[in-house]
């Protein structure tokens, strides 16, 4: 029997409480006896009225709750389970903050889909990745979740993580249906803090945060899941517009819309709805298929049909969604085949692999002055402190899926086990977040006499995730005491102290900064992150990892990132009515790109063509890129596009390609970067997009500093 005519059949046939069920996805809990359905009991399985379960962890739970849906309910349907996968399920990989330093799509990809296989091996379908929002405020933590700043890495990382999670089909055992998060604008919360209401223009909507997801839904994005937030007057969990008309009709998604947990509940505190009947009749016909954990559809949708408020057409058009989803996903078929053959032992070997080498290629390095990186071949005592130096659990960052605490690489475990001839001692100094100073003077102790210091400093992965914006980006606790007591200490001895920075997000610490000797930002690398320090900061491997997040020297810059549309009054040093701050610089601390190697590349050479682009055209750039360092390196090199004069005013840098190249000391190469000349259209002045005749300048660079891109212009033809 054809897929439709199933469905068809099976619509025909279900009650209202059955349909019901299959719009509706409630947790799993865990009691002392196993896992139990929040709020309700296994028995809603039997009876078809859950038909969608998330935060089940274990093949065999998943199993024996899937056969209550398949072996005792009266229609047999599959249950769907889902869980929030967003940077590995047991092996974990650097958060997705750090993962988009990488500029490497096949890499996102790889890691996407050794997390598929995993997970798929323990009974999942469905994970609530990639989250695509756009961040450009540091203090909303969950930037960390997501690919930063810019939104053509937003679309580059929304392909490749669909892809990798979805394979090739969602029929394969190893795959797991992928959703695009958090649709749309989250990222732009007042002030940063979580759950806030936000504005933004249609024309920020378009140019910014839609790209990643119209590109998951171009890669066939099974889901798609509404921010919690509140757009100018519309929750997303209730806009119509942009569910029906953007996501559906403009940019043609046609799979499930699944709601944030308990969104359409919340609907009543955002006072759009006087009861759970309005917000589920609101949530409904803007186009949600399934209701996370409210049961506001089960309780409330019965009501709304008596009242005229939907109509069962309505109902059965998410159903049907849902019902295709899981024929896509092979679950009719043979339900239990995801989590029927666990993995072979050298998968876990292999992804531990992908995540060594990820995570050493996800740090960045933010200074290194006179070359204290890497550390000489075998020194003789190394000092490893600070409350992030030995701590496993905290390596996972946030959204861990099921890996538990331990087993998870420290940076001195890292390091002893990558210098077995040195001495290396550890000291914590303080806790994370706590005032306790008393551990300090023992920290101390340790520079005396060691080589170098590794200070390794930072927040808490639950300082980064959901529910937990910062209004101070410093260092918390007594960490601060910590960093200048070492610091001095080692200073005056004449030991050098590398900060390696734990974080979800750009901190804002430049005195740290600028006392230490090299900085690395580390981000949360995940379950080898230990290993992929020690490959760093020994030179087994050069950093190449590049922040997609600006980095701000001041929080009153904040929101801060390159893309800026140009002022009437461009910055001058020599006039005060011009764009800027009395008491602090425009310019970020470090900007949106950097990353240093341990090479030292030189760009030169810059040629594009054609001179005169047409829009179905490739432009092409090539640059010569040559390594004049000691070291073996990797570079990045960015393609920023400058329309100089249009109808409406254009970012003074826009992202358009990005390219690598490894290069030996004094080797050179070519790098060619392509870009389609259609997308150098934007939204004109009414908003739909054009290819306007005029000049461009291509600037070409490490990073979105200006004054390190080489430039050169063309001409793009209506014809
Ligand atoms: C709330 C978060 O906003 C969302 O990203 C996540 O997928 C759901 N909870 C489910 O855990």
């Amino acid at each position: 029997m054809g897929a439709e005519v199933k469905i068809d059949a099976l619509l025909e046939n279900m009650t209202l409480a059955e349909k019901l069920g299959q719009l509706t996805m409630t947790a799993a809990g865990h009691a002392v006896t196993g896992p139990v359905i929040a709020g309700d009991s296994v028995e809603a399985l039997r009876t078809g009225t859950v038909g969608n379960v998330l935060n089940l962890i274990g093949a065999d739970h998943v199993h024996s709750w899937q056969r209550l849906a398949v072996e005792e309910s009266r229609l047999r349907i599959p249950v769907l389970f889902a869980l929030d996968i967003l940077h590995g399920y047991r092996t974990l990989f650097p958060i997705p903050l750090a993962e988009a330093g990488l500029f490497d799509p096949a890499m996102w990809m790889a890691t996407a889909r050794a997390t598929a296989a995993e997970a798929a091996a323990d009974g999942i379908a469905l994970t609530f990745a990639p989250m695509l929002d756009v961040a450009r405020d540091p203090r909303w933590g969950r930037a960390a979740e997501g690919p930063g700043e810019d939104p053509w890495v937003g679309r580059c990382m929304a392909a490749a993580k669909v892809r990798g999670f979805q394979g090739g089909s969602l029929a394969r055992t190893d795959t797991l249906a992928a959703t695009a998060k958090h649709f749309v604008g989250y990222a732009a919360v007042t002030a940063g803090r979580e759950y806030a209401a936000l504005e933004l223009s249609e024309r920020t909507l378009r140019e910014v945060h839609l790209p990643p997801f119209a590109a998951a839904v171009e890669a066939g994005v099974a889901a798609v899941m509404p921010a919690f937030t509140d757009l100018a007057g519309l929750p997303l969990t209730a806009h119509r517009p942009l569910l029906r008309e953007t996501l559906r009709q403009r940019l043609g998604f046609d799979g499930v819309i699944v709601s944030d947990y308990n969104a359409v509940a919340e609907l009543l505190e955002h006072g759009i709805a006087a009861d759970e009947v309005e917000a589920a009749a609101l949530a409904l016909k803007a186009g949600i298929d399934i209701d996370m954990m409210a049961g506001a559809y089960r309780r409330g949708l019965p009501i709304a049909l008596q009242r005229g408020l939907v109509t069962m057409a309505e109902v059965d058009e998410s159903v049907r969604r849902v019902l295709r989803l899981k024929e896509r996903l092979g679950l009719f078929d043979d339900p239990f085949r995801r989590g029927s053959q666990s993995l072979p032992a050298s998968a876990s070997v292999e992804s531990r692999h992908l995540a060594r080498e990820v995570a050493a290629r996800s740090i960045v390095m933010l200074t290194n002055t006179r070359d204290t990186l890497p550390l000489g071949p075998s020194p003789k005592r190394l000092a490893v402190l600070g409350p992030l130096a030995d701590a496993s659990a905290e390596m996972r960052g946030p959204w861990w899926a099921a890996a538990p605490p331990e087993g998870h690489v420290t940076v001195f475990e890292g390091l002893r086990a990558a210098l077995p001839a040195t001495e290396v001692r550890h000291a914590p100094g303080v806790p994370i977040e706590d005032a306790d100073t008393s551990g300090i003077a023992q920290a101390l102790a340790l520079c005396d006499g060691a080589d170098a210091v590794v200070l390794c400093l930072g927040e808490a992965a639950v300082m980064c995730g959901e529910a937990a914006s910062r209004a101070h980006l410093d260092l918390p606790g007594a960490q601060r005491s910590l960093a200048e007591a070492v610091l001095e200490r080692a200073h005056a001895r004449g030991v050098r102290v590398i900060v390696v920075l734990f974080s979800g997000r750009p901190l804002v610490v430049p005195g740290l900064i600028a006392r230490a000797d090299a900085v690395l930002a580390a981000w949360f690398l995940g379950s080898e992150a230990g290993n992929a320090l020690a490959d760093v900061l020994t030179g087994r491997i050069s950093p190449s990892g590049r922040t997609t997040m600006t980095w701000p020297r001041a929080m009153g810059q904040i929101p801060i990132f390159y893309a800026e549309r140009p002022s009437g009054r461009p910055f001058a040093s020599d006039n005060r009515y011009t764009t800027r701050y009395i008491d602090e610089a425009n310019e970020p601390l470090f900007p949106f790109g950097h990353g240093l190697t341990y090479g030292t590349f030189a760009l030169s050479g810059l040629r594009v063509a054609p001179s005169v682009a047409r829009e179905g055209d490739i432009i092409e750039a090539h640059v010569e890129v040559r390594n004049e360092g000691r070291r073996r390196a990797r570079e990045t090199v960015f393609l920023f596009v400058r329309d100089k004069v249009a109808s409406v005013t254009r970012p003074l840098l826009e992202l358009r390609a990005f390219g690598s190249v490894t290069l030996d000391p004094g080797e050179q190469a070519t790098l060619t970067l392509a870009v389609p000349a259609h997308e150098l259209r934007f939204p004109g002045p009414k908003l739909e997009p054009i290819f306007e005749p005029g000049e461009i300048e291509v600037l070409v660079g490490p990073g979105a500093d200006r004054k390190r891109l080489l430039a050169a212009t063309l001409r793009l033809d209506a014809g």
